[in-house]
């Protein structure tokens, strides 16, 4: 079974002590932190490139500050493997948004991660019925009237889906969101079901899929890895003191998934 670490950090002082770490981050990121025009934003982007590196060196013994990327042809970063010969076959993948930051790792296959903050929704049903495919438009609008949290909640599942695994075969939003589709069925957990796109670099049927549900915040969180016999995620909590504050409910996941366990890690234990 495939391997998969998400590492999370939510929440003000989380966020706060791991950018109070920026000085580990090479020219490129802080020529990229610089550019944002508000501190909100400079903070999220270096709270979550210092966690990819604490979860990188969780991995492999390599200090915070030597950690290099390259980018392939969508954009997507990986580990440079010439600066960093011990990493090889390590990948990963980031998201960031309002209060989180998250990223997973994985050995030898790819792995894409994103993470939604809860906002009021007023245009989901034309969203969908643009972009995603048309079982995924009927769903959003059988969830509940417009407007609704329970079609907000359909929404923003099936988007964070969606992006996971445009985002684990490096392509993001180029990629045409109504060619695939995502399906939920039951509940607590749901179970998921990935349909398409034809010509695909793996077959839909070796995809395993995970989203979850993280409160206080109301975040929702997917990860996917083409994983054809099976995968099993560890989730762990970044918190500045180690208490597990989170609720991290298991929202859905497809077949032959698991969710090993949850656990807090504690920041100053982490850094080397
Ligand atoms: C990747 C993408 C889906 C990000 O979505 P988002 O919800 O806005 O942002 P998230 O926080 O979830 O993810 C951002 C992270 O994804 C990673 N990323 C960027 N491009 C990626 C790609 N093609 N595939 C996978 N991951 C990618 C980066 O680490 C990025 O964070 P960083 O800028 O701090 O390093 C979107 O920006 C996209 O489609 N980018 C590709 C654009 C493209 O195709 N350009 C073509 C010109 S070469």
């Amino acid at each position: 079974m495939h391997e998969v670490v998400l590492h999370i950090a939510h929440g003000g002082p989380a966020l706060a002590r791991l950018a109070a770490h920026a000085g580990v981050l090479d020219a490129g990121e802080e020529a990229s932190a610089a550019r944002f025009r508000f501190a909100a934003d400079r903070e999220l982007y270096q709270a979550a490139h210092v966690l990819l590196r604490r979860a990188l060196s969780a991995q492999v013994p390599v200090d915070l500050a030597q950690w290099r990327f390259i980018r392939g042809a969508h954009g997507r970063p990986e580990i440079d493997p010439i600066a960093c010969p011990e990493a090889r076959g390590l990948r990963f993948n980031l998201s960031h948004t309002r209060g989180l930051v998250c990223c997973a790792l994985s050995r030898g296959l790819p792995v894409g991660v994103d993470a939604e903050c809860p906002r009021p929704m007023q245009d989901a049903r034309a969203i969908t019925e643009r972009f995603f495919a048309a079982e995924e438009a009927a769903a959003v609008a059988a969830a509940g009237a417009p407007g609704s949290a329970a079609e907000a909640t359909t929404f923003r599942n099936l988007w964070t889906l969606k992006e996971a695994y445009v985002k684990a075969l490096g392509l993001g939003l180029s990629m045409g969101l109504a060619d695939f589709a995502f399906r939920l069925t039951g509940s607590a957990p749901a179970a998921i079901a990935l349909h398409g796109p034809a010509g695909a670099d793996h077959p839909a049927a070796h995809w395993r899929c995970l989203l979850l549900h993280l409160e206080p915040g109301g975040w929702t969180l997917a990860a996917a890895v083409p994983a054809a016999t099976g995968a099993r995620f560890q989730a762990l909590l970044h918190t500045p003191d180690g208490a597990d504050a989170t609720g991290a409910a298991l929202a859905g996941c497809t077949a032959a998934t698991e969710l090993a366990w949850v656990r807090a890690v504690p920041m100053a234990a982490a850094h080397r």
